[in-house]
């Protein structure tokens, strides 16, 4: 690949299927070859293949981490990683805590001889509560610096390009507020179903995957104030404010400012409830729409409209903000095809890339007004599509940068922004299905935007 990759590297997997080095070397080989980029070469491909390791354990056996612990200074000196560690914990969330203690206990997460660093996949709690349980359970045996909380959308380059578009231009800044900005839109469109992933979704739902951390992301990377630097607190100092200043639109009830859904069968395909893993009375939402506002003195005001769904028409996912209409008197007499507002819209996949939309006369002897567009497409530009995040958060997790990971404030805002709607949910039961799979939702989430004066823009 782009030979990021130190060649002292090495991996060690730990799993219960009793495999041993040759079972998983043999395993990644195949994977490198199935999922792997093509143009990597084959020797390339050999090598990474040859630095994997196995231990077969029990994540709640002190005896695991024993061998964990020698299995590790062995491979320090067969392939010079010099006890640098990054301990990545693709696990069940219930093993994140007994894991992060046991390596503590057998000295695993001592930083003296070299760094120590814990990854940890999403779901980072289910609540506020747990959440916050979560985080002082953990920080009990690391320090907070050691934690990389994984959320893959900061991984996309068209998410990073947030930060890029507001700030190295100067164009865009003076504009970025409620004196200009009408309302934000943020959809996150999924055309897939939960498939088998029942399981887990039918526990979580549609808010707690997606809201307080990938929607989140991108609301607070669109909202905040600019950094004084790219540095991990700088930005994420920012990041943690807007959570701190989100509340639902206008001090609204659940009831007034959020929508939950459940896709049900159409020629689409099945209905959620058919899913397997799914309870065929589910009250689990695969859809949520909510109302939000940012009110600080920047946002105070604004909508701040995010949704996010399973089985919707298109996959599509992106930040639409529509800008203040002039006064229009001028234009009273003239053709309007449509009624004309200004879209900028970052498209954060597919089709990556940013689009700006405004009005133009249309030529010709009388005064008539068209939408057009500008266009910019990161394929026609750059070449190549964007990397879909994961490799540039383990490269980061290596160099010990934690810019694009979660902090422990992050987290717990998230959780307090969504928690009203929790728990209004849990006390009220939904009438589901209530959209058909392959469609943009219930009904009432047009009408969510409509009491506003506003509409959903249809994703492309
Ligand atoms: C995951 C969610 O975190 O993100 C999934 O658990 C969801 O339910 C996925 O499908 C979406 O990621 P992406 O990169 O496809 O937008």
């Amino acid at each position: 690949g782009d030979g990021l990759l130190n060649s002292s590297f090495a991996v060690l997997g730990i799993a219960t299927r009793g495999w041993d080095d040759t079972a998983l070397q043999a395993h990644v080989s195949k994977s490198l070859d199935e999922f792997g980029s093509t143009s990597a070469e084959q020797k390339l491909k050999d090598e990474l293949a040859s630095k994997v390791h196995y231990v077969s354990g029990d994540f709640v056996k002190d005896e695991t981490y024993q061998e964990i612990a020698r299995r590790l200074d062995e491979i320090d000196k067969e392939h010079g990683t010099q006890a640098n560690r990054i301990y990545y914990l693709a696990v069940s969330p219930k093993f994140f805590p007994v894991i992060t203690e046991h390596l503590a206990k057998v000295g695993l997460t001592d930083e003296s001889n070299g760094f120590r660093r814990i990854v940890i996949e999403k779901p980072f709690g289910t609540d506020l509560e747990s959440a916050e349980q979560l985080n002082k359970t953990l920080t009990k045996f690391v320090d907070e610096n050691q934690l990389y909380r994984i959320d893959h959308y900061l991984g996309k380059e068209t998410v990073q390009n947030i930060m890029a578009f507001r700030f190295a231009n100067g164009i865009f800044e003076p504009i970025w507020n409620r004196q200009y900005i009408d309302h934000v839109q943020i959809t996150a469109a999924e055309s897939v179903g939960v498939g088998d992933r029942g399981r887990y979704y039918d526990q979580a739902g549609a808010l707690r995957d997606m809201v307080p951390n990938h929607l989140f992301q991108l609301l607070t990377l669109t909202a905040m104030e600019p950094p004084i630097s790219f540095s991990a607190h700088a930005v994420r100092n920012e990041q943690v404010k807007v959570l701190r200043a989100l509340d639902p639109l206008g001090n609204g009830s659940p009831d007034e400012t959020s929508v939950r859904g459940q896709y049900g069968a159409s020629d689409e395909g099945e209905g959620y409830r058919e899913a397997e893993h799914v309870d065929p009375n589910s009250a689990t939402p695969s859809f949520v729409a909510l109302a939000l506002e940012v009110d600080n003195w920047r946002w105070s005001g604004v909508p701040f409209y995010l949704r996010t769904g399973k089985c919707m028409k298109r996959r599509s996912t992106e930040i639409a903000i529509r800008f203040k209409k002039p006064p229009f008197k001028m234009f009273q007499d003239t053709v309007i095809e449509k009624v004309h507002s200004n879209w900028l819209v970052m498209r954060i996949q597919p089709d990556e890339g940013i689009s700006l939309s405004f009005g133009a006369k249309v030529p010709g002897a009388v005064m008539s007004m068209a939408d057009v567009e500008m266009n910019f497409r990161y394929q026609d530009h750059f070449g190549a599509k964007p990397q879909t995040g994961y490799e540039r958060l383990l490269f980061d997790s290596m160099l010990g940068d934690a810019t694009l990971f979660q902090r422990a404030d992050m987290v717990e805002n998230g959780w307090r922004a969504v928690e009203p709607y929790l728990q209004h949910w849990e006390k009220t039961k939904p009438d589901f299905p209530n959209y058909s799979a392959g469609t943009w939702g219930p009904e009432s989430s047009d009408e969510l935007l409509a009491k506003n004066g506003h509409g959903w823009r249809n994703c492309l």
